[in-house]
Protein backbone atom coordinates (compact mmCIF):
# COMPACT_ATOMS: atom_id res chain seq x y z
CA UNK A 1 0.00 0.00 0.00
CA UNK A 2 1.33 3.39 -0.68
CA UNK A 3 2.07 6.25 1.90
CA UNK A 4 -0.30 8.68 2.55
CA UNK A 5 1.78 12.05 2.47
CA UNK A 6 1.07 15.21 4.60
CA UNK A 7 3.37 18.09 3.87
CA UNK A 8 3.93 20.34 6.71
CA UNK A 9 5.46 23.82 7.18
CA UNK A 10 8.64 23.97 8.60
CA UNK A 11 8.04 26.87 11.69
CA UNK A 12 5.00 27.99 13.11
CA UNK A 13 2.03 25.39 12.39
CA UNK A 14 4.66 22.06 12.68
CA UNK A 15 4.68 21.35 16.45
CA UNK A 16 0.70 22.21 16.87
CA UNK A 17 0.13 19.91 13.86
CA UNK A 18 2.65 17.20 15.20
CA UNK A 19 0.55 17.31 18.69
CA UNK A 20 -2.87 17.05 16.64
CA UNK A 21 -1.55 13.90 14.58
CA UNK A 22 -0.34 12.30 18.22
CA UNK A 23 -3.90 12.86 19.69
CA UNK A 24 -5.48 10.82 17.15
CA UNK A 25 -3.02 7.74 17.43
CA UNK A 26 -0.31 9.10 14.67
CA UNK A 27 3.10 9.40 16.13
CA UNK A 28 6.26 9.23 14.35
CA UNK A 29 9.85 7.37 14.92
CA UNK A 30 12.06 10.76 15.18
CA UNK A 31 11.52 13.59 16.95
CA UNK A 32 11.08 16.88 14.52
CA UNK A 33 12.28 19.02 17.19
CA UNK A 34 15.09 17.11 17.69
CA UNK A 35 16.34 16.36 14.01
CA UNK A 36 16.85 17.95 11.10
CA UNK A 37 15.43 15.51 8.82
CA UNK A 38 12.86 16.23 6.15
CA UNK A 39 10.61 13.36 6.47
CA UNK A 40 9.10 11.65 9.05
CA UNK A 41 7.43 8.10 8.95
CA UNK A 42 4.93 6.22 10.78
CA UNK A 43 5.47 2.47 8.94
CA UNK A 44 2.72 1.05 10.85
CA UNK A 45 0.17 3.40 9.29
CA UNK A 46 1.94 4.66 6.34
CA UNK A 47 1.91 7.33 6.47
CA UNK A 48 4.50 10.16 5.85
CA UNK A 49 5.34 13.83 6.95
CA UNK A 50 7.21 15.68 4.56
CA UNK A 51 8.79 19.09 5.88
CA UNK A 52 8.50 22.02 3.30
CA UNK A 53 8.67 25.59 3.57
CA UNK A 54 5.67 26.84 4.65
CA UNK A 55 4.74 28.78 1.14
CA UNK A 56 5.38 25.44 -0.87
CA UNK A 57 2.48 23.33 1.34
CA UNK A 58 -0.21 24.35 -0.95
CA UNK A 59 1.63 23.67 -4.28
CA UNK A 60 3.02 20.22 -2.85
CA UNK A 61 -0.83 19.33 -2.28
CA UNK A 62 -2.22 20.59 -5.27
CA UNK A 63 0.60 18.96 -7.58
CA UNK A 64 -0.36 15.75 -5.77
CA UNK A 65 3.47 15.27 -4.38
CA UNK A 66 1.72 15.47 -0.83
CA UNK A 67 -1.95 14.13 -0.27
CA UNK A 68 -2.58 16.12 2.34
CA UNK A 69 -1.35 19.14 3.84
CA UNK A 70 -1.50 21.98 6.79
CA UNK A 71 -1.39 25.70 6.14
CA UNK A 72 -1.79 28.97 7.31
CA UNK A 73 -4.92 30.57 5.54
CA UNK A 74 -2.71 33.25 4.63
CA UNK A 75 -0.60 31.12 2.15
CA UNK A 76 -2.95 29.54 0.83
CA UNK A 77 -4.75 32.78 -0.17
CA UNK A 78 -1.58 34.15 -1.44
CA UNK A 79 -1.07 30.44 -3.65
CA UNK A 80 -4.36 30.28 -4.82
CA UNK A 81 -3.73 26.59 -5.50
CA UNK A 82 -6.47 23.98 -6.53
CA UNK A 83 -7.07 21.73 -3.45
CA UNK A 84 -9.82 21.27 -1.42
CA UNK A 85 -9.80 23.47 2.11
CA UNK A 86 -11.28 20.71 4.28
CA UNK A 87 -11.20 22.32 8.00
CA UNK A 88 -10.06 25.40 10.12
CA UNK A 89 -7.66 23.81 12.79
CA UNK A 90 -8.47 26.54 15.56
CA UNK A 91 -4.69 27.04 15.94
CA UNK A 92 -2.30 29.64 14.24
CA UNK A 93 -4.57 32.52 14.63
CA UNK A 94 -3.50 35.76 13.53
CA UNK A 95 -5.06 38.46 10.86
CA UNK A 96 -4.20 40.24 7.11
CA UNK A 97 -3.76 44.20 8.12
CA UNK A 98 -2.44 47.12 6.34
CA UNK A 99 0.39 48.62 8.61
CA UNK A 100 2.01 51.98 8.72
CA UNK A 101 4.46 54.07 10.56
CA UNK A 102 2.12 56.21 13.43
CA UNK A 103 0.81 59.27 11.52
CA UNK A 104 1.09 57.93 8.49
CA UNK A 105 -1.12 60.47 5.87
CA UNK A 106 -2.34 58.59 2.39
CA UNK A 107 0.31 61.22 -0.40
CA UNK A 108 -2.60 61.46 -3.20
CA UNK A 109 -0.18 62.35 -5.98
CA UNK A 110 1.02 58.75 -6.76
CA UNK A 111 -0.17 55.15 -6.23
CA UNK A 112 0.59 54.04 -2.89
CA UNK A 113 3.59 51.66 -2.20
CA UNK A 114 2.57 48.53 -0.50
CA UNK A 115 5.47 46.04 0.64
CA UNK A 116 4.72 42.58 1.53
CA UNK A 117 4.99 38.87 1.47
CA UNK A 118 1.55 38.61 -0.27
CA UNK A 119 1.35 40.08 -3.52
CA UNK A 120 -1.69 38.51 -5.02
CA UNK A 121 -3.47 39.06 -1.27
CA UNK A 122 -2.50 42.55 -1.62
CA UNK A 123 -3.85 43.79 -4.93
CA UNK A 124 -7.30 41.91 -4.44
CA UNK A 125 -7.52 43.70 -1.14
CA UNK A 126 -6.88 47.14 -2.77
CA UNK A 127 -8.24 46.44 -6.43
CA UNK A 128 -11.73 45.96 -4.11
CA UNK A 129 -11.21 49.35 -2.66
CA UNK A 130 -10.24 50.56 -5.50
CA UNK A 131 -7.11 52.31 -4.34
CA UNK A 132 -4.44 51.77 -7.17
CA UNK A 133 -0.90 50.55 -5.45
CA UNK A 134 2.36 49.61 -6.46
CA UNK A 135 3.37 46.58 -5.20
CA UNK A 136 7.39 46.15 -3.46
CA UNK A 137 7.50 42.22 -3.33
CA UNK A 138 9.90 41.21 -0.48
CA UNK A 139 10.61 37.54 1.30
CA UNK A 140 10.84 39.04 5.23
CA UNK A 141 11.83 41.60 8.01
CA UNK A 142 8.38 43.59 5.62
CA UNK A 143 8.24 46.02 8.64
CA UNK A 144 11.98 47.72 7.71
CA UNK A 145 10.35 48.33 4.51
CA UNK A 146 8.21 52.06 5.66
CA UNK A 147 10.69 52.93 8.00
CA UNK A 148 13.40 53.15 5.55
CA UNK A 149 11.53 54.78 3.07
CA UNK A 150 10.82 51.38 0.43
CA UNK A 151 7.15 51.54 0.70
CA UNK A 152 4.36 53.80 2.21
CA UNK A 153 2.79 50.82 4.12
CA UNK A 154 2.91 47.10 4.16
CA UNK A 155 0.58 44.10 4.04
CA UNK A 156 1.52 41.22 6.35
CA UNK A 157 0.02 38.85 9.12
CA UNK A 158 -0.07 40.09 12.92
CA UNK A 159 -0.17 37.74 15.34
CA UNK A 160 0.88 39.47 19.24
CA UNK A 161 1.64 42.80 16.85
CA UNK A 162 4.86 42.68 18.78
CA UNK A 163 6.79 43.16 15.60
CA UNK A 164 4.50 46.11 14.60
CA UNK A 165 5.03 48.41 17.75
CA UNK A 166 8.87 47.16 18.09
CA UNK A 167 9.39 49.11 15.00
CA UNK A 168 6.83 51.95 15.32
CA UNK A 169 4.61 50.57 13.44
CA UNK A 170 0.97 50.25 13.80
CA UNK A 171 -2.42 48.61 11.90
CA UNK A 172 -4.05 51.16 10.35
CA UNK A 173 -6.61 48.58 8.18
CA UNK A 174 -7.78 44.81 8.89
CA UNK A 175 -8.10 42.69 6.30
CA UNK A 176 -9.41 39.35 7.48
CA UNK A 177 -8.66 36.63 9.87
CA UNK A 178 -6.04 33.43 9.64
CA UNK A 179 -5.60 30.55 11.27
CA UNK A 180 -4.12 26.63 9.92
CA UNK A 181 -6.38 24.86 7.84
CA UNK A 182 -6.42 21.32 6.69
CA UNK A 183 -5.89 21.08 2.77
CA UNK A 184 -6.19 18.13 0.36
CA UNK A 185 -5.54 16.99 -2.85
CA UNK A 186 -8.35 16.82 -5.17
CA UNK A 187 -7.58 13.29 -6.49
CA UNK A 188 -6.80 12.01 -3.09
CA UNK A 189 -9.80 13.04 -1.35
CA UNK A 190 -11.59 10.45 -4.21
CA UNK A 191 -8.98 7.81 -4.16
CA UNK A 192 -6.71 7.70 -1.36
CA UNK A 193 -10.26 7.40 0.52
CA UNK A 194 -10.30 5.22 3.75
CA UNK A 195 -6.78 6.90 5.06
CA UNK A 196 -7.48 10.37 4.27
CA UNK A 197 -11.37 10.60 5.51
CA UNK A 198 -10.06 8.67 8.71
CA UNK A 199 -7.23 11.40 9.49
CA UNK A 200 -10.25 14.15 8.76
CA UNK A 201 -12.77 12.47 10.89
CA UNK A 202 -10.17 12.28 13.40
CA UNK A 203 -9.10 15.58 13.31
CA UNK A 204 -12.50 16.92 13.33
CA UNK A 205 -13.33 14.76 16.22
CA UNK A 206 -10.04 16.01 18.40
CA UNK A 207 -11.20 19.53 17.31
CA UNK A 208 -14.39 19.64 18.96
C1 LIG B 1 5.75 37.17 10.69
C2 LIG B 1 5.11 38.40 10.10
C3 LIG B 1 5.49 39.49 11.07
C4 LIG B 1 5.48 38.75 12.39
C5 LIG B 1 4.18 39.03 13.12
O1 LIG B 1 7.07 37.14 10.34
O2 LIG B 1 5.60 38.62 8.78
O3 LIG B 1 6.77 40.00 10.80
O4 LIG B 1 5.56 37.36 12.11
O5 LIG B 1 4.16 38.44 14.40
P1 LIG B 1 3.86 39.29 15.72
O6 LIG B 1 2.63 40.11 15.47
O7 LIG B 1 3.62 38.24 16.78
O8 LIG B 1 5.04 40.13 16.05
P2 LIG B 1 7.98 35.83 10.50
O9 LIG B 1 8.23 35.56 11.95
O10 LIG B 1 7.35 34.72 9.77
O11 LIG B 1 9.37 36.28 9.87
P3 LIG B 1 9.76 36.98 8.51
O12 LIG B 1 9.58 38.46 8.70
O13 LIG B 1 11.18 36.62 8.29
O14 LIG B 1 8.86 36.43 7.43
Amino acid sequence: MDYLNIALGKGRLADRTFALLEQIGINFEDDHTKSRKLIFLNKEEKIRIIFVKASDVAIYVEQGAADMGVVGKDTLLEAQASVYEIMDLGFGKCKFAVAAPKNFTIKSDRKLKVATKYPNVSKKFFRKKGNPIEIIKLNGSVELAPIIGLSDVIVDIVETGTTLKENGLEVIEDICSVSARLIVNKASFKTKTNKVHQIIRGLKECIE
